[in-house]
């Protein structure tokens, strides 16, 4: 357990000033360690060096920083229009002096590696700039980013730039939104995405320019797309392709890419003091609100808002609970202190107010997931709290189980994470984990997602790309083959490619949908069943995740009640969607209706706009749209056809095993029928909390494994007893 209890002392009195913190000087800290760590110190710590003080003193007399421009009077800057100061602004970012460079190397480079800090302006202005220079005159810029909140709110950003719409000239398409017109010249998308062009566009033709951004995420779709841009790039000469990343490991791509030329982009960094506990945090969720509060109390307003790192929406939620809680006790005695969470799911009209400047007198906090570690940056931090989590996929590729996990930080976010608090003037970070944790305990890097994921998505898009020497594809980090067999496998199972690893017209109109193959593939078998419109309702509304009802604190019970009405008949939780869904539609979408049954009206909301798509996608892959609102069984068996392999049963202990590859499971206790345990149930996903839980459960006989996938369960698989 890398955690203490807190003292009684500290559950007393959590504004016990700087009492749980040790303060390390970045010297100081060192003299512990030893000459081993002496010497890492240097590795990890490059905050305060004196070349980048030079640089910023150079930058400072060359007039182009922000220091200067904020000193600048406010009739000045009032006079100017929001349009010229975002211009004036512009010129103001480190990537700014080095514009002619920059271009002169694209032009002279097919690939170019880039490097350079967060928040230099690589992902807002080098598309800006190839544009000034009229790359997008021989096709469109594109720039991936491997998440969909940073290529939206980047894109926004950009638009205003630009001065034009968003949507227009400048645009962004991520999974189920295409925010784009024909006018498209920049366009911001998520790395996923483009890997979808390719199965339109395998050349990419229509574009001039593709930045590879964010390399360093080493996202699954980022691993794969450096596969193809590089193998274009060798029959596109006039393509140009750009890898950009935030960290300095700039080598291995540079290697990867037949030794393409590294661009580094100065960055303005300054000194950061490292505070770590001195004893690990139980709770450190409550720590981080306790260092966010103790720090808005002690330091004064106005001097830097605080970035707080959590692993997710759940825990960010209770955080701003809790905030908002303790210092509504503290009542005027505090300055304001805004909250601002931000993290994937967010939805857009709320996104904006992080990078809202912070009013006089106030303080910001942002709760942010990993997404604020590079690929978001907020002006004004000066304080990171890092609890030293995040949330981890991984996968065991002997039994196919994926989970997402809070797992201790690698040291290369930790100092990325450290990093965010120095860029306009001196930061400060505090690690809620001990120093020895620190340099014993964190790995170096996080393992590339590619060696820790199912690869059956990315394997049914190669093999529809016509790749089909997945051993062979040329992957900067390999996944272990034995993750590509059971992709393969499991494709298999489900009739996607044939014995020989060939794609099958089932597998060919599964990789048309923009789901995980067993969602695909239920969507295809619901052509068989004759229930397409109800299949692509659940696929619709699965896709959209557990933000379907909410339980407030003071109506749980109707809330729950409410829930309840449409698990009637113990119908399943894929049944009760479909019927949360019919319902609303029955009420012509209607808000209210919404309220009434404690539903949010948002996520229903882009539940319709998915299923819109996938009703597009029914006609492109010549499934026609048929309702079938009455035959459950039929629905059911359209589910099993793309989920037999997530088969469980009951044991006599009432817990479940899981048919193939036997591992025990529970039903989660969100589900409807968590009370009334059939003896054979299909699950939609397993969850790891604090037990393996299967999560959205549906009753099924076991006769239809048979039926349905006689290559992979036999008889006696489905015997009871
Ligand atoms: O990509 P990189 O981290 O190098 O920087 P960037 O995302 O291009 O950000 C450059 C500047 O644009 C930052 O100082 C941000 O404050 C600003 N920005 C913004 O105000 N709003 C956004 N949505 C994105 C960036
Ligand atoms: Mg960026």
């Amino acid at each position: 357990q890398r955690y203490r209890d807190p003292t009684a002392e500290e559950k007393m009195n959590p504004f016990a000033e700087q009492e749980a913190w040790e303060e390390h000087q970045i010297g100081k800290a060192t003299l512990k360690f030893g000459s081993k760590n002496r010497k890492e110190k240097h590795d990890d710590f490059d905050f305060v060096f004196e070349d980048q003080i030079e640089f910023i003193q150079a930058a400072v007399m060359d007039g182009v920083n922000v220091e200067q421009n904020s000193i600048e009077s406010v009739e000045e800057s009032a006079a100017k229009s929001a349009f010229e100061k975002l211009q004036s602004d512009r010129k103001t970012l480190p990537i700014y002096p080095y514009r002619e460079e920059l271009l002169q190397a694209v032009h002279d480079h097919q690939v170019l590696v880039i490097v350079g800090e967060t928040g230099s302006g690589k992902t807002t202005q080098i598309p800006q700039y190839l544009h000034e220079a009229g790359y997008s005159q021989r096709g469109k810029i594109g720039c991936t980013q491997p998440r969909r909140v940073a290529a939206m709110s980047v894109a926004a950003r950009v638009s205003q730039e630009m001065g034009v719409k968003l949507g227009h000239e400048v645009g962004y398409s991520i999974r189920f939104e295409d925010c784009t017109s024909e006018k498209t010249i920049v366009k911001y998308m998520t790395d996923g995405m483009l890997l979808r062009e390719f199965l339109g566009e395998p050349d990419l033709a229509s574009y001039s320019v593709v930045m590879v951004d964010e390399a360093h995420e080493r996202t699954l779709s980022t691993d794969i797309l450096f596969g193809l841009v590089k193998d274009i790039a060798r029959f596109r000469p006039d393509l140009k392709l750009l890898i950009s990343s935030a960290t300095l490991d700039a080598e291995k791509f540079s290697d990867y890419f037949d030794s393409a030329p590294i661009f580094k982009i100065p960055g303005r960094r300054f000194p950061v003091d490292i505070h770590y506990t001195k004893a690990p945090e139980a709770d450190y969720l409550d720590a981080a609100v306790v260092t966010a509060l103790q720090i808005h109390v002690t330091q004064p307003p106005g001097d830097g808002d605080i970035l707080v790192f959590l692993t997710g929406q759940e825990e960010i939620e209770m955080a701003e609970e809790i905030l908002k809680h303790r210092t509504r006790g503290l009542g005027t005695k505090i300055a304001e202190l805004i909250i601002c969470p931000i993290y994937a799911n967010l939805p857009t009209e709320l996104q904006a107010k992080i990078f809202e400047p912070t009013p006089e007198g106030a303080r910001k906090v942002v709760l942010a997931t990993n997404i604020a570690e590079t690929s978001l940056t907020i002006d004004g931090i000066k304080y990171v709290i890092d609890p030293g989590f995040c949330k981890m996929k991984s996968y065991n590729p002997r039994t196919g189980m994926e989970s997402l996990l809070v797992t201790p930080i690698s040291k290369a976010s930790a100092n990325q994470r450290a990093g965010r608090s120095g860029r306009t003037g001196p930061g400060k970070c505090f690690r809620l984990y001990t120093a020895y944790n620190y340099y014993n305990d964190l790995d170096d890097n996080t393992i590339p997602e590619i060696q820790r994921t199912n690869l059956a998505n990315v394997v049914l898009s190669l093999k529809s790309l016509g790749i089909n020497d997945l051993l062979n594809f040329d992957f900067m980090d390999p996944p272990p083959s034995e993750a590509l067999l059971k992709a393969l496998e499991l494709l298999y199972a489900l009739s996607a490619v044939n014995k020989h690893g060939e794609l099958t017209k089932a597998g060919r109109r599964m990789a048309e949908f923009p789901l995980d193959p067993m969602l695909s593939k239920m969507i295809v078998a619901s052509d068989k069943y004759q229930c397409s419109d109800e299949i692509i309702s659940i696929a619709a509304m699965l896709s959209i995740g557990n933000s379907i009802f909410y339980r407030p604190k003071d109506k749980q019970v109707h809330a729950d009640n409410a829930r309840l009405n449409f698990h009637m008949g113990n119908v399943g939780d894929h049944i009760a969607l479909l019927k949360v869904y019919s319902s609303w539609k029955e009420t012509n979408f209607s808000t209210q209706w919404c309220y009434e049954n404690y539903i949010q009206v948002r996520s229903m909301k882009r539940a319709r706009d998915i299923r819109d798509q996938l009703e597009g996608l029914l006609e492109r892959v010549e499934i026609e749209l048929t309702p079938n609102p009455n035959d459950m069984d039929s629905i059911k068996k359209a589910i099993t056809s793309g989920f037999f392999p997530h088969s469980a049963r009951l044991q006599k202990n009432g817990s479940y095993r899981t048919v193939k590859h036997p591992q025990t499971v529970q039903i989660h206790p969100s589900s409807g029928l968590a009370q009334v345990r059939p003896r054979w149930v299909i699950y939609h996903e397993l969850v790891l909390t604090t037990k393996e839980y299967m999560r959205q459960v549906t009753e099924l006989k076991p006769e239809w494994l048979v039926e349905i996938a006689p290559h992979y369960y036999q008889l006696k698989d489905v015997e009871d007893g």
